[in-house]
């Protein structure tokens, strides 16, 4: 004979109505994980474009476009000076852009002087300055403006035109005084 033991899987007893709930409750997150929580939309190629800003020492990724620094000093004076002095000098708390060497004590870690790839400067500022909009800056005025910051440290002529051609052929002082370890496993 089948007699009802207390305690048994009555839907009449409420731990095991709980038990049930927060099973369909996890079976109900599973479907909806293996589905996407429906949030957001992929992104478009031209969205992409905006994010996708790397250059490399080697050119890839340069845009189109070309500047001298005798353009890009209306765009320093305008857009960089106030922060990082009329000649690149620094102000308080904002590095210096030119001047000093790595063999001077302390070492001075300016851009000329310590980054080993002229690309790392376009790269840079397009990215990141000026620091309030970053972005803001055209692709042209940021090769007029890299050629001006280079122009300050002596590296080019001022009339000498930055593009995706030259930029990756400009000498940095320092490049021949750095290890490459990126390969190091
Ligand atoms: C509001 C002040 C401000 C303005 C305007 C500004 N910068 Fe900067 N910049 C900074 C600060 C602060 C840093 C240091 C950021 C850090 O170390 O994280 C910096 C860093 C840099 C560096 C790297 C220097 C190094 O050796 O590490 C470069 C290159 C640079 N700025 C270029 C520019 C250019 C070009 C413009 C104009 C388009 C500009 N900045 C406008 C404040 C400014």
């Amino acid at each position: 004979m089948f007699t009802h033991k207390p305690g048994s899987r009555s839907l009449k007893n409420p731990r095991t109505l709980l038990a049930l709930t927060v099973s369909g409750l996890l079976l109900g997150s599973a479907v909806m994980a293996a589905e996407g929580p429906g949030l957001g939309k992929p992104i478009t190629e031209a969205q992409l474009q905006g994010w996708d800003l790397i250059v490399a020492p080697d050119g890839t990724g340069l845009p189109e476009g070309s500047g001298t620094a005798a353009q890009g000093q209306a765009v320093y004076e305008q857009k960089c000076a106030a922060c990082h002095g009329m000649q690149g000098e620094g102000t308080a708390g904002v590095p210096a852009l030119a001047g000093g060497s790595l063999t001077a004590t302390p070492p001075v870690m300016t851009a000329g002087s310590y980054w080993p790839h002229a690309s790392t400067i376009f790269d840079y500022v397009r990215r990141a300055m000026p620091p309030l909009a970053p972005k803001s800056l055209t692709d042209t005025e940021v090769y007029e403006v890299t050629a001006y910051v280079l122009h300050l440290h002596g590296i080019v002529e001022r009339d000498f035109v930055l593009d995706s051609t030259s930029l990756p052929q400009v000498q940095m002082p320092n490049a021949g005084n750095f290890i490459d370890r990126s390969q190091v496993q």
